[in-house]
């Protein structure tokens, strides 16, 4: 039975990623879920599989060597699946040292805890051990509006806020192991993923919550900014795919070819809100274009992404399944149907977090 160290599984797209896998594994894998419990990590996403047998939650830092030295030493992990980071760019330019903290050395700490396990005393590395680092394309920096240009795996690096270079940072580190010990890696770098259980700090979540409530809508600028939007479903099968058929030491990009403008994505909730809340529902009157609010933009806004997902179609066979038309439906279903969890996110801390992001925007 293959054993799983997953980092961040509490979080948006490690706990989908952890669905899917009981999904496709059941009883043949086991799956070790390590997470500091940040504001972005919650619990509540993983109920249906807490009960497992195989399953176990350990709460820990990953920036803590001891913490994570103890995993190792008392399991023998076969993968790694890393997403724990800090993922939201915003917060990233209000407090870009607890990205390096825990992107960059989180990163090195899960690096050198693995090497050390996994390593023989000849400076091999013992059969099928596999380390998988989750990244972003917003390492590739930004792209123009020319729509025939696209990130590919050879796009030189050239991040632009605290989040993305430490990101790219974490990558380079990455490849830093595999080249100078031969560790057995891959790095895949995905586009926007959209879906269930994303904290609502996020575009897509956000705006479900915001236009429930009657509250404004923020659009960053012009709203013309795009990015390439991915159903998490699709990218938690990609990274399985890319770990169990991919050549070890490369890079795969993860894209849906979907590319959307901000504010396209806002009408489409609007309008997809207004399909599938019955007319006696009261939030239903609230859902209206009149909330969308232009505010000032995010610094150093990155105009356009969209990955070109070639390289992990032609090696691995993967491709993007979900249409957006179909996935923005389940997503916003997922969200009228789980109110209970959108109301525990968005209790505490988030208020405050929400007034000081956008009260003077
Ligand atoms: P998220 O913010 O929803 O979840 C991050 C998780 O990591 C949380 O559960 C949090 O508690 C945990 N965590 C944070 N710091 C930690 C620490 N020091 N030790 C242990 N756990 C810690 O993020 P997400 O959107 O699920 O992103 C997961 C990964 O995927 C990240 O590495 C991100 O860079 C990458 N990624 C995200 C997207 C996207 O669209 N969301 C796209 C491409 C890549
Ligand atoms: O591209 C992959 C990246 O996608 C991941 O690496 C990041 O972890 C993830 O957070 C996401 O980054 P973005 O910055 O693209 O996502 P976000 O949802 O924050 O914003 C999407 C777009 O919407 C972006 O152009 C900014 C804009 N925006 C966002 C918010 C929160 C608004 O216009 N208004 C908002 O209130």
């Amino acid at each position: 039975m293959r054993t799983y160290l997953v980092t961040g599984g509490a979080g948006f797209i490690g706990s989908n990623y952890i669905h899917y896998m009981f999904r496709k594994y059941g009883d043949q894998i086991r799956i070790i879920n390590v997470d500091k419990l940040t504001y972005a990590g919650n619990l509540e996403n993983l109920k249906d599989v807490e009960n497992r047998d195989n399953y176990t939650f350990i709460r820990a830092d990953i920036c803590d060597g001891d913490a994570i030295a103890k995993i190792f030493a008392e399991n023998d992990i076969d993968r790694v699946v890393h997403f724990a980071a800090e993922s939201h760019v915003d917060r990233s330019i209000y407090e870009p040292e607890l990205f390096v903290k825990t992107n960059v050395l989180g990163t090195a700490t899960m690096l050198n805890c693995a090497k050390k396990a996994w390593e023989n005393p000849d400076g091999t590395f013992k059969e099928g051990k596999k380390f998988l680092h989750v990244s972003t394309d917003e390492v590739y920096g930004s792209l123009t509006e020319d729509p025939t240009t696209f990130f590919y795996e050879t796009t030189p690096y050239a991040p632009h806020s605290p989040y993305s270079a430490s990101k790219a940072s974490s990558d380079l580190l990455v490849k830093a192991y595999m080249d100078t010990y031969k560790f057995p890696a891959n790095i895949t770098n995905c586009s926007n993923n959209y879906g269930p259980y994303q904290f609502p700090e996020k575009l897509i979540p956000l705006v479900i919550n915001n236009a429930l409530h009657g509250k404004e809508l923020p659009v960053y600028g012009d709203g013309k900014n795009i990015r390439d939007w991915l159903f998490v479903e699709d990218h938690a099968k990609g990274i399985d795919m890319v770990q169990e058929q991919g050549r070890l030491f490369e890079t795969y990009n993860i894209g849906g070819h979907n590319e959307r403008q901000n504010i396209q994505i806002i009408k489409t909730i609007l309008k997809t809100l207004k399909e599938l809340l019955p007319d006696e529902d009261p939030r239903k009157k609230n859902i209206s274009e009149d909330l969308i609010t232009y505010v000032t933009d995010r610094k150093g806004h990155d105009r356009r992404y969209a990955i070109a997902p070639d390289k992990i179609k032609k090696e691995v066979g993967w491709y993007p399944e979900t249409n957006f038309e179909d996935g923005i439906k389940k997503t916003v279903k997922w969200y009228l149907e789980n109110q209970e969890w959108m109301d525990h996110c968005i209790s505490g801390d988030y208020q405050k977090y929400y007034k000081d992001m956008y009260e003077n925007r």
